[in-house]
């Protein structure tokens, strides 16, 4: 068979920190032994695309991690995929053979778990060059490329009926919701829960909880836009922590008759870890953390939070094993049991990328879909 060559193509990339990306030709490598190289179709902007371009050191960068596309080409040992099949992209792969991935209480895949240093798993290095200098990846995705090549292990196939524009959001910061909710809390129903961060997760947190029979829904944001959007997603209580007199782990407590069955951080605050904490109930109260935090990564809390039976718990994609469970959650959004559209506020064409980032860290969008 013949090799596959190198693709130049257009990528939208990060030459510094916090300044707006640039839209460059870049070389593109043939996919390596159990790669796949990748034709992106849509990629939608997460929060944490800003947070490790507003904050890390490795540029040029090619950033983008919530996307769908169609295989191109593939590289040497891949038998899982060809070239048409439709895939989604993932920040966390599965290798299906570590001892985490063979355990049925573990999403941390040893082998392709978060890659932080901008180069690929496997051999340390990048895909992507611009005459001849290396540009990193993100995540070992970079979706905001027309072409990139990621690991056949943290690439999803999915239903060739799948609509590309709306499941690539499924690819992170939906799924990562509701897995929180289901897999993570596992909430029942009945019980009551605060949300921290009303954004795409925050909300895909709450119709998790809605779909289990949750009766109360507390939402607290301080963008008081956020409302009106959240009650579509099944918040019953909005409150805005710049409105209120006093604490509002105080207001919670109040609320909710002693606190809340879960509480869930969806800001990225590490501070807004410890309000969690204290928002829920003594006895069986449990945190989720879901956000990744921009500045001062530890948590502080007193221990009495833990003497009184509370309990923190992290998750990175909501718990979700990519492969093995992603294809379920596509089948849920094709049979309407869940919903996805409406966290798609804005869609645009590639070379507008820097109006989604704009967007975002004003507020002003849940999900900016990019089409390239
Ligand atoms: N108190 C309450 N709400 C806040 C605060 C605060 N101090 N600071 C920010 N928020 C709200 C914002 O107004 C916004 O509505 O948190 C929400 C965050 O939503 P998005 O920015 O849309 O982010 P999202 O993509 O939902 O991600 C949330 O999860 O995956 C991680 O890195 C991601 O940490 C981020 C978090
Ligand atoms: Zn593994």
């Amino acid at each position: 068979i013949d090799q596959p060559n190198s693709i130049t193509c257009k990528a939208m990339v990060a030459w510094e920190a916090g300044k707006d990306l640039v839209m460059e030709e870049v070389e593109v490598s043939p996919p390596q032994p159990h790669e796949i190289r990748v034709k992106v179709v849509c990629t939608s902007l997460c929060r944490t695309d800003i947070t490790a371009w507003e904050s890390q050191a490795i540029f040029p960068r090619i950033f983008g991690h919530e996307a769908s596309g169609i295989v191109e080409s593939v590289g040497k040992g891949v038998t899982e995929f060809v070239e048409g099949d439709h895939v989604l992209t993932v920040f966390t792969g599965e290798c299906k053979t570590c001892k985490h991935c063979e355990s049925g209480k573990s999403n941390m895949c040893q082998v392709l778990g978060l890659e932080r240093r901008g180069v690929m798993h496997s051999d340390q290095r990048t895909r992507f060059s611009i005459k001849g200098k290396p540009v990193y990846h993100y995540c070992a995705v970079s979706s905001f490329s027309e072409y990139t090549v990621v690991h056949s292990g943290c690439a999803v196939k999915v239903s060739l009926q799948a609509p590309l524009e709306k499941i690539c959001l499924l690819s992170c910061g939906v799924a990562a919701g509701l897995g929180a909710a289901w897999n993570v809390a596992d909430i029942s129903k009945g019980s009551t829960l605060v949300i921290f961060g009303l954004g795409t997760v925050g909300l895909a947190v709450a119709q998790g909880a809605k779909i289990r029979g949750a009766s109360q829904i507390i939402g607290v944001d301080i963008n008081p836009e956020k409302y009106e959007k959240a009650k579509a997603f099944g918040v019953t209580d909005f409150l805005n922590p710049n409105d209120c007199k006093e604490p509002i782990q105080q207001v919670i407590k109040r609320i909710s008759g002693g606190g809340t069955d879960y509480s869930f951080e969806c800001i990225g605050d590490t501070g807004m870890v410890t309000t969690a904490l204290q928002s829920c109930c003594d006895g069986w109260g449990l945190t989720v953390t879901l956000g990744v935090p921009k500045v001062k990564p530890e948590i502080t809390s007193h221990y009495s939070a833990f003497l009184s039976g509370k309990t923190l718990k992290g998750s990175l994609f909501g718990g979700w094993k990519p492969k093995s469970d992603l294809p379920s959650l596509v089948n849920k959004y094709m049979n309407q049991e869940i919903q996805i559209d409406e966290f798609i506020t804005h869609n645009m064409p590639f070379e507008d990328i820097n109006k989604a980032f704009s967007l975002m860290r004003e507020g002003k969008c849940l999900r900016c879909v990019i089409h390239m």
